[in-house]
């Protein structure tokens, strides 16, 4: 980072994040995620350095990047007096684990409606993992059978939600589909003025922070955040979830909706929105032989946790693209949590750590 960028990053967020300050926002999460280099994994790309920021360590129920999405959803739902969080997600989402547990924090309950997006249905990927955590929080769960129809599931949790009004409930809808101001993506606006600072006080030149690219919440937000705060930082959305030519207007919609929320300018072009799709395959929530491989190498070099629907895709993608780097460049993998699912692929992980080369 030069010194302009520099001292570009310190002016006051005020101004440069507009209204960010003033969202309704319940804070989940005080505190800073660390940021740490990976000698080991540095070592085993070959030489590009490789830092992790721990986001897995946003503390609420398992944490990761969904409790620093949820405090501005959590925010307009107080301001409104819900006593209900209403919230779509595949069966291993780890959004709804976190709403459930962020609703009783405080005092509220959740539904939780959960889309058929994976051809898994073996007894331990329906009710380990997430899913115990959802039961032991007390979520009720109701099923919206097509994973691939977000309109329908957000019209489906609608109805409910009108059910709930009539029965002298007040629900807050958190929506799945694109077509909702994207309010969790705040949550990654405010992560990449924490980042910048870190970057900053540490001295380090970064070349690129490689994130899942889901909902593009994450994407969206770092993106947009870092260059509202004029960081010329690349981020790399790893698909996991739709193919790359699909992803790429959700990222630049997602921005456009950022702009319109917090009233600045939109300088992310469509040559900032980087996306890599290799590491989806064979689809979502399903695993492909190198994304295996990269959780065994964080494991085993790091000791890193990682989780097979999203982490491991990011991780592979981090490593291949360090190992085709300069020994000059410095990297960051976005650890955005999801652990708890590696209990719902117990069997799948359990084969690959035996059958792990090394
Ligand atoms: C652990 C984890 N990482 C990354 C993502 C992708 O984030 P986003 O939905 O903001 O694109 C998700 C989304 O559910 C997730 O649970």
């Amino acid at each position: 980072m030069g010194s302009e960028e520099k001292l570009a990053a310190q002016q006051p967020s005020s101004q440069k994040l507009g209204a960010l300050g003033s969202r309704p926002r319940k804070i989940l999460f005080d505190g800073v995620t660390p940021l740490e280099l990976m000698p080991n994994l540095t070592k085993h790309c070959g030489g590009a350095e490789l830092f992790v920021k721990r986001d897995d360590c946003t503390g609420l129920a398992f944490g990761g990047n969904k409790v620093r999405q949820i405090e501005f959803y959590l925010g307009e739902a107080l301001a409104q007096r819900a006593d209900t969080i209403l919230i779509t997600g595949a069966v291993q989402s780890n959004f709804v684990r976190t709403a459930a547990a962020a609703a009783r924090q405080l005092g509220m309950e959740c539904h939780i409606q959960q889309e058929e997006r994976v051809a898994k249905t073996d007894n331990v990927y329906r009710e380990s993992g997430n899913v115990l955590v959802v039961k032991l929080l007390g979520a009720t769960l109701s099923s919206y059978p097509c994973g691939e129809d977000e309109a329908g599931a957000d019209r489906q949790v609608q109805k409910l939600a009108d059910e709930m009004r009539a029965a002298g409930r007040n629900p807050y809808i958190i929506p799945l589909g694109p077509g909702h101001a994207p309010l969790g993506a705040l949550g990654y606006v405010v992560a990449a003025q924490e980042l910048l600072g870190q970057i900053n006080a540490a001295g380090l030149q970064v070349d690129n922070v490689f994130v899942g690219s889901g909902s593009g919440a994450t994407h969206g937000g770092l993106l947009f955040g870092l260059k509202a705060l004029g960081s010329k930082i690349g981020v790399v959305g790893i698909c996991v979830r739709r193919e790359a030519k699909l992803q790429h207007e959700r990222i630049a919609s997602t921005c456009r909706q950022i702009a319109t929320l917090l009233g600045k300018e939109n300088l992310v072009t469509d040559a900032d929105i980087k996306l890599d799709d290799e590491f989806l395959a064979p689809g979502y929530g399903i695993p492909g032989k190198t994304v295996l491989d990269a959780i065994m190498v964080a494991a085993r070099t790091e000791g890193l946790i990682l989780d097979p629907v999203y982490t491991g895709k990011v991780m592979a993608g981090a490593i291949q693209h360090a190992k085709r780097a300069t020994p000059e460049t410095t990297n960051i993998f976005l650890h955005t949590g999801g652990t708890p699912a590696i209990f719902a692929y117990q069997d799948m992980l359990a084969t690959a750590a035996v059958e792990f080369a090394g």
